[in-house]
């Protein structure tokens, strides 16, 4: 165990974080000895191992074998003593896939919280901690980090990465790296490059130019190895420029070449497009490799390759030197993982709760609705909001921690700080969110519509029936109750993210653990019962699916949909409140691409002031306290299909129109938003006083919820990413298999700058309980890194922590157009009241510089550029300018 050692590193960078950030520089404890990749010593063993390999014995290092228990899995060679490599997947903690040993891990907050926190020292202790667990739990790599740098925030898998900043998520994930190699266990940073949405990913070209890629999306990579040498890369699904990421030659080019990579790139799951030219232009390991006899493009095909003089000696010599130098590196050899499980499962609770709160974001907070003070004022709360009352907002997919060492609600943690004195209600207002929130179109039904067909009384939502058939053929597989027709199996399901409150999703993933995938293959589906209009009105009825459904309604057709593609078809129909109409649902469709099940969803429309019975309670109660606390979430997941990109920014089922009413009914509400990426605040954010973006918190939410809230703890995360007011300020998905990077280097924030767009809150923005004046700014410049000198004042009078920003101005050069706002540096500060401090942050003369394709060269145009210091992209409280020379 390196517990002392990585936690005084990590002290020692928390240290140098409150003075100086010197980003590009490694911390002076690790400049000392040479990191794994630079030490002779290693150089030497490993030559020594190569030696005694046969040809076979390489491509059999350089091909992963398929092994359910990890996420990917190489065998060992023991004749010459080379461990296996048991994988797991991460980025959010450990994602323990044996099925044989207790899987219970530490459920970390998103990556976008992690980017939140703006804290690399912090997130340096997860990475120590998730490399604890990873090691413990019987792995010695870590798939993770994901450093991928979304185009948009409509990404199902933006929760992954630390926002939409290069230096933001180079700087965190090499916390991130150095915090996981404190430990025998190598890090895997991913997914390289241009992944930027799940629409088509295995096949779509990122057509991206040559400078967005060095300035934007390659960048995080170049500081990473940089700063924290990570054992492993991994290359991505989807093409670049027409050639696939695992076959690429910008793995030579760009991560081993330019930026002096020396770990090993593996693919990512079966993204080997082929074997020549994947090895000769870079990948030095196919994953998951083979999966039976000639399945695998390395292997045996690499063998013959060789033999062929495809792939010559040589390369295959690098594939497997590269494999085993941060192997013997990092003291994989040494150190065999245990599945013993003997790590501080609390004190890495506690970390988790610290991180979210440091990445809690206060959006907003007007007439002092927070921090809520509970015996004077605070007598009664409200607490809302369909999951409120389980831990179970986080990201799907292969990053899911299904199962957490400890989980703490919302709901839970508010009541146990409120305490006896406070009367904490409860109420969901709409159904729990699942992924099949992610279909588009109108909202489903609400279960307190819905009757099941022999159903009691209390009963609600309709009776289902599943069969693994397209034809209703036989026993059903499934018999149940769902709460509402939101289907969309799948992938997703397998890894799933969905609230415990949704029957069909929860069904479908107990399944999924057992191994029986055939829910979310092919189909046929039937549901019935009754719908009560909860209100005399005007409303739309209808259907969004794929594939064939038949709406009837009192016996009659109402709509049908047919076809391969997500189609909503409705009309509109007069109900009389409180009179029952029978129900029936007939769906069935074929599979997808082996990823894509039944999809199908009922929808409604209503009048804005019809609401369910669900929102009514949820209204009467907030109207009855003192404080409304409105927890939302949304569903954001890896996935392989259209479906598993958000379909909007809006919160599904209806949340905004929620947060609305409960707004009006309560002048003190406050909403606290557990979405994985940005999401729109602006069709309700009038409504309420405060607003905490809380982003997936992980598995102390609750707790880390109630200390912002009540004050116990002063917020001091600030935004990674932009919150747009709408959807046209941002990148759509693309549908047909091209995604044109048009828009270059104008990503996120420096997009929102060049265009003029005023988003609803800008990147860097995030609030306090404190107030922090800027003084004194005194800039250098010069022909190196330059500096930005300033006073940083806690004028309040509680203790509070700011993260003081540094972007720089337009670069000046005629050759090319630069955002008129970078990001530079960084240093997160905390200060007691009342106290002040001088912090110097370094702004490296890279980013002073453009790439320039033409001379594949960094240029630092010599003149004057502004330096903007403040509190938020847009909350400038200090400029200058400083001369480039
Ligand atoms: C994901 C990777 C993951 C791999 C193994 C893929 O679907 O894109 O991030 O590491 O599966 O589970």
């Amino acid at each position: 165990m390196s517990g002392t050692s990585l936690r005084s590193r990590a002290a020692l960078a928390g240290a140098l974080s409150v003075a100086v950030i010197f980003v590009g520089a490694p911390s002076a404890a690790l400049a000392q000895a040479p990191p794994w990749d630079a030490d002779p010593a290693v150089e030497q063993r490993v030559e020594q191992l190569l030696d005694q390999l046969t040809t076979e014995e390489k491509a059999d290092l350089a091909t992963g074998e398929l092994n359910n228990f990890f996420g990917f899995y190489n065998n060992p060679i023991e004749r010459v003593g080379i461990p296996a490599q048991p994988m797991a997947d991460g980025p959010i903690g450990v994602r323990v896939a044996n099925p044989e040993i207790d899987r219970r891990t530490t459920r970390f907050p998103s990556g976008t919280a992690m980017g939140a926190t703006w804290n690399p020292a912090l997130v340096e202790q997860v990475g120590a901690a998730i490399g604890d667990e990873a090691f413990h739990t019987g792995h010695n790599t870590q798939l993770g980090p994901s450093v991928d740098i979304p185009r948009s925030p409509l990404w199902g898998r933006a929760f992954e990465g630390y926002g939409e900043d290069p230096l933001l998520s180079g700087t965190i994930a090499s916390g991130y790296i150095n915090g996981i190699q404190s430990n025998p266990v190598m890090a895997t940073i991913k997914h390289f490059v241009g992944y930027v949405q799940e629409t088509d990913r295995f096949t779509y070209d990122a057509r991206v130019d040559d400078r967005t890629l060095h300035e934007i999306y390659a960048k995080p990579y170049e500081l990473a190895i940089q700063n924290s040498h990570p054992g492993a890369a991994m290359c991505a699904f989807n093409r670049i420029n027409g050639v696939y990421a695992c076959e690429n030659p910008l793995m030579n080019t760009l991560l081993k070449g330019d930026y002096g990579f020396r770990g090993f790139v593996m693919s990512d799951y079966n993204a080997t497009p082929s074997t020549a030219r994947a090895a000769n232009n870079g990948l030095d390991q196919e994953q998951p490799g083979d999966q039976g006899p000639d399945s695998a493009n390395f292997g045996a095909r690499l063998v013959a390759a060789v033999a062929a003089g495809d792939v010559s000696e040589g390369r295959l010599d690098d594939m497997a030197r590269r494999i085993l130098r941060p192997m013997v590196g990092l003291g994989l050899f040494e150190t065999l993982p245990r599945a013993d499980r003997a790590f501080d499962a609390d004190a890495h609770s506690a970390l988790a709760r610290q991180v979210a709160q440091e990445g809690s974001v206060l959006l907003k907070n007007e007439r002092r609705v927070l921090p809520l003070r509970p015996g004077g004022r605070l007598r009664s709360l409200a607490v809302i909001g369909p999951d409120a009352d389980n831990a179970s907002a986080q990201g799907g997919g292969s990053a899911v921690i299904p199962f957490a060492t400890r989980e703490i609600s919302p709901l839970a943690g508010i009541r146990a700080r409120a305490g006896d004195n406070v009367r904490v209600t409860y109420a969901a207002g709409t159904d729990g969110v699942n992924e099949g929130d992610l279909l588009g179109g109108p909202v489903p039904v609400p279960s307190t519509l819905l009757r099941p067909a022999g159903g009691g009384a209390a009963d609600r939502g309709l009776h289902a029936r599943y069969w693994t058939n397209t034809t209703f053929d036989g026993a059903p597989k499934v018999d149940q109750t769902d709460p509402e027709v939101n289907v969309n199996f799948g992938f997703q399901n397998w890894f799933s993210a969905a609230s415990p409150k949704a029957t069909q999703s929860a069904t479908v993933a107990a399944f999924a653990a057992r191994g029986d995938f055939s829910l979310t293959g092919s189909i046929s589906a039937r549901w019935e019962g009754n719908l009560i209009a909860p209100a005399t009105a005007e409303y739309t009825l209808g259907l969004t699916a794929r594939g064939d459904a038949t709406l009837r309604i009192d016996g009659e057709v109402f709509a049908t949909t047919s076809g391969d593609r997500v189609v909503t078809v409705g009309r509109a129909i007069r109900l009389v409140g409180g009179e029952p109409h029978t129900i029936r649902i007939d769906y069935s469709a074929a599979a997808l691409n082996g990823y894509q099940g039944g999809q199908v969803r009922f929808f409604w429309q209503h009048p804005e002031d019809v609401l369910s019975p669900a929102m009514r309670d949820a209204v009467a109660d907030a109207r009855a306290a003192d404080a409304a606390v409105v927890v939302v979430r949304d569903y954001e997941t890896e996935g392989a299909a259209r479906e598993a990109d958000r379909p909007t920014l809006d919160l599904p089922k209806e949340q905004d129109l929620l947060i609305r009413a409960v707004g009006r009914a309560n002048p003190n509400t406050v909403v606290v938003v557990e979405t994985g990426a940005p999401s729109k605040t602006s069709t309700w954010e009038d409504s309420v006083g405060a607003i905490l973006h809380a982003w997936y918190p992980g598995q102390e939410q609750g707790g880390a919820i109630a200390d912002l809230l009540f004050g116990d703890v002063n917020p001091s995360g600030k935004l990674p990413a932009t919150v747009p007011a709408d959807e046209g300020q941002v990148p759509g998905i693309e549908v047909d298999d091209v995604v044109d990077f048009d828009e270059g280097v104008f990503v996120g924030y420096r997009g929102f700058g060049q265009r003029g767009l005023t988003p609803s809150y800008p990147f860097g923005h995030g609030l306090s309980y404190s107030r922090f004046a800027y003084r004194r700014l005194q800039l250098r410049g010069g022909t190196g890194d330059a500096t930005a000198t300033f006073t940083l004042r806690n004028a309040s009078n509680r203790a509070g922590s700011e993260v003081a920003q540094v972007y720089i101005g337009r670069l000046p050069t005629r050759f090319v157009a630069t955002p008129p706002r970078q990001l530079a540096g960084f240093v997160r500060v905390p200060l007691a009241a009342r106290q002040r401090e001088r912090v110097t942050v370094t702004i490296p003369r890279r980013s002073l510089s453009y790439w320039d394709s033409g001379s594949q060269h960094w240029v630092t145009p010599a003149g004057r550029v502004q330096v903007y210091v403040g509190s938020s992209s847009e909350d400038v409280r200090l400029a200058g300018v400083v001369n480039v020379r």
